[in-house]
């Protein structure tokens, strides 16, 4: 079963949890008053102990008054996941979630987007929910740079389609993207850098597969102006001032 604590993929917490982190009263006490109809989230009465909210995001009501939590610091953090962490709070079936890696972070983050378990490079974590909603709106047109490396050699003309935009499995025409080929030190593969500004889900292994390839590694190393630099791979950083300004 899943516990108080668990903090959702976007961010979300249980409302009894919420209401306890801003001082109303202990989890327990919170839950009989959420089932007395003392609590609107969003403008509406909810009686379901099941009900998660997003802190600065979601609008939570106790007897007429709006709950805050306490000022936390907004953290907002760049991480270099490495290959074969989950990008989630839990998992169902025990596997290693990047959560792992960052204990040494006291304040709840969670993820900007996603990265396939099998992905490594950067994710950007944040505690402000605002801040991590308005970067993965599809109107915020944000560019992921990604280092790929694929088997076999991939020939102009695959290259120009990806340039283009192409059709992956379910249909969806990407947007024109940046390619670039680079040398590969491997034999028998091919190596690109990887300009997209759509998150579709595991977008560049479909458009490598819809020119007849299977990614062999994929790593993503930069969005907007924020690069991984040389931080080591399970480490996180702070981004700079001009790193944000930039999101
Ligand atoms: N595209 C993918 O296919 N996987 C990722 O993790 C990110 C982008």
């Amino acid at each position: 079963m899943e516990s108080d604590n668990s903090i959702g993929g976007n961010g979300s917490v249980r409302l009894q949890k919420y209401m306890a982190d801003c001082g109303v009263d202990s989890r327990r006490h919170c839950e009989t008053y959420i089932v007395a109809g003392r609590v609107a989230v969003n403008g509406t009465i909810v009686t379901e102990l099941g009900t998660k909210v997003i802190a600065g995001q979601d609008k939570v009501i106790f007897d007429g008054k709006l709950l805050k939590l306490p000022q936390e610091r907004c953290l907002y953090l760049v991480f270099n996941k490495p290959r074969g962490y989950l990008v989630t709070a839990s998992d169902t079936h025990g596997r290693k979630t990047i959560y792992k890696l960052l204990h040494d972070i006291k304040t709840r983050v969670f993820p900007v987007g996603r990265l396939d378990m099998d992905t490594d490079g950067l994710l950007l974590l944040t505690n402000d929910g605002q801040f991590a909603n308005k970067l993965m709106h599809p109107s915020n047109e944000i560019e992921k740079e990604y280092d790929v490396v694929v088997w076999g050699e991939i020939t102009d003309d695959a290259i120009d389609a990806l340039r283009k935009g192409i059709a992956i499995e379910d249909g969806f025409v990407t947007a024109p993207a940046t390619v670039r080929k680079h040398k590969s030190t491997e034999t028998n593969t091919s190596r690109l850098s990887v300009t997209i500004h759509e998150g579709h889900k595991r977008q560049v292994r479909m458009m490598m597969r819809a020119v007849g390839h299977t990614v062999k590694q994929l790593t993503r190393v930069r969005e907007g102006k924020v690069t991984l630099g040389n931080l080591p791979s399970g480490k996180w950083r702070e981004l700079t001032a001009d790193e944000l300004q930039s999101l």
